[in-house]
C-alpha cells in the first residue's frame, strides 16, 4: 500500500516537473523567436505611418540597429537588403555646422534615437566641388542602409561657411531640416585653433600663438582674416543661409549646454526633427575620466568619443579674450535677434 501511495506521488511529481520545464522552453523558445523574426515583418505594421513615429517599438529597432551594424561591416547581400527592406536614404536633416561646436557628439548622440542613423563619415559632397561633380546618387550611395521610416542624418562642418553649400542644399531638398551647434564664439576660435596646432605639432611643425594669429599686429585690432576668427562670426555665414530656407528650418543647438548637460539639448532637437522623445538618462553617462558624457546604447554596448574631442586648449592672454568677446558681442546679438535662442555669451 506504502509501496503504492509513493509510486502515484512520484507519478505526480513527475508530471509536475514536466509541465514546469516544458512551459520554460516554450517561454525561452518563444522570446527568441520573437527577437529573430522581427526584421523579417512587413515594417509598415510596427512602424506605424511616418508621422506617428511614437509607435516605433524602441526594442525591435535597437535589434535592428544591430542588424544594421552587421550588414555594414559589408556582409549584406542584395537578398538580405532586398529581404529586410533596407534602403539607402539622402539625409532628412543635416548638422551644417559649425566647426567645434560639438558636431560629432551631437550626431553620435542622435544616433542614440531608434528612428535615426547617421552617415558616419563627413561626406563633404555640397562643399566639394569635385564630390558634387559626381552626383546626388553618388552622395545617396554615400549613406548608410537604413530601413525606410528612420532619418538619415549627416553632418559635414565645412557645409556652414561654405558659399555655394545653401543653394545646393536647397536643390535637393527645400524642405529638408538644418542643425547647427555653436559654442561661445571665442572659446570656439580657440578650440579651432588647437586643433590646427595639433595637427601641425604631429607633423613636428612649428606654429603661431593664437593671440598672434587673432590679433592683427599692425593694427592691433582683431584679425578677421583668420579663419578660426571668422567662423565665429556665426550670423554673417547664417544670413547667407536664410537667402534660401527660411529660419523655422534651422535649429541651433546649444554646444556649450551639449557638453554639461546634453539630454536637454537632445530633448529640444527630438521634437525638432518630430521625433517622439526616446533618448533618456540611462544613454548619456558621465565619464569622470574623460571629464565628458558617454554614450551608452544598451547594457552592453558604450562608448565615448575620441580623444581628440575634448582637448586642452592653450592658455590665452586674458586682454586677447576681453578683445575677441567685444569684438563678437554685436554679431551675437544679432545671432540671437534671427534665430530666437539667446546665450549668456559675454
Ligand atoms: P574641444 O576639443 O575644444 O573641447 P566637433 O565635433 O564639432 O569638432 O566639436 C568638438 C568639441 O565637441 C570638443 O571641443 C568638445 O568640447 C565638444 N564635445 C561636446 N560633447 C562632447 C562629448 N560628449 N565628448 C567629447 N567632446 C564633446
Amino acid at each position: 500500500m506504502l509501496f503504492k501511495q509513493q509510486a502515484l506521488l512520484r507519478q505526480k511529481l513527475f508530471v509536475l516537473g514536466s509541465l514546469a520545464i516544458g512551459s520554460l522552453l516554450y517561454l525561452v523558445a518563444r522570446v527568441g523567436s520573437l527577437d529573430r523574426l522581427q526584421p523579417i515583418c512587413p515594417i509598415e505594421s510596427r512602424l506605424g505611418p511616418p508621422h506617428l513615429p511614437e509607435q516605433i517599438p524602441l526594442r525591435t529597432l535597437q535589434y535592428k540597429r544591430g542588424l544594421l551594424h552587421e550588414l555594414r561591416k559589408g556582409n549584406a547581400t542584395k537578398e538580405q537588403i532586398r529581404l529586410h527592406n533596407l534602403v539607402q536614404l539622402l539625409p532628412r536633416a543635416i548638422i551644417i555646422g559649425v566647426r567645434k561646436g560639438g558636431t560629432r557628439a551631437l550626431l553620435e548622440m542622435l544616433n542614440l534615437h531608434p528612428a535615426v542613423v547617421k552617415a558616419s563619415q563627413e561626406i563633404h559632397f555640397f562643399d566639394n566641388d569635385q564630390n558634387y561633380a559626381r552626383g546626388i546618387d553618388w552622395y545617396r550611395e554615400k549613406m548608410p542602409f537604413s530601413f525606410p521610416h528612420q532619418i538619415t542624418i549627416e553632418k559635414s562642418p565645412a557645409y556652414f561657411i561654405t558659399e555655394e553649400v545653401p543653394e545646393r542644399i536647397f536643390k535637393m531638398n527645400s524642405s529638408i531640416k538644418l542643425l547647427i551647434i555653436v559654442r561661445e564664439p571665442t572659446t570656439r576660435a580657440v578650440s579651432d585653433y588647437t586643433q590646427v596646432l595639433e595637427g601641425k605639432e604631429r607633423k613636428n611643425k612649428t606654429y603661431h600663438k593664437f593671440e598672434k594669429m587673432a590679433i592683427d599686429g599692425n593694427t592691433c585690432e582683431v584679425n578677421t582674416k583668420y579663419k578660426a576668427v571668422r567662423t565665429s562670426i556665426y550670423t554673417k555665414h547664417l544670413e547667407r543661409w536664410l537667402k534660401y530656407f527660411p529660419v523655422e528650418q534651422f535649429h541651433i543647438v546649444d554646444g556649450d549646454r551639449l557638453i554639461t548637460d546634453p539630454l536637454p539639448e537632445l530633448q529640444l532637437v527630438e521634437r525638432f526633427l518630430n521625433l517622439p522623445s526616446r533618448i533618456s538618462h540611462y544613454n548619456l553617462y558621465f565619464n569622470a575620466t574623460r571629464g565628458f558624457y558617454c554614450l551608452r546604447f544598451n547594457i552592453v554596448f558604450n562608448k565615448c568619443l575620441a580623444g581628440s574631442k575634448g582637448r586642452i586648449h592653450p592658455e590665452v592672454d586674458p586682454s586677447v579674450v576681453a578683445k575677441l568677446r567685444k569684438f563678437f558681442h554685436p554679431f551675437n546679438q544679432k545671432f540671437y535677434q534671427i534665430t530666437g535662442r539667446t546665450f549668456n555669451w559675454p
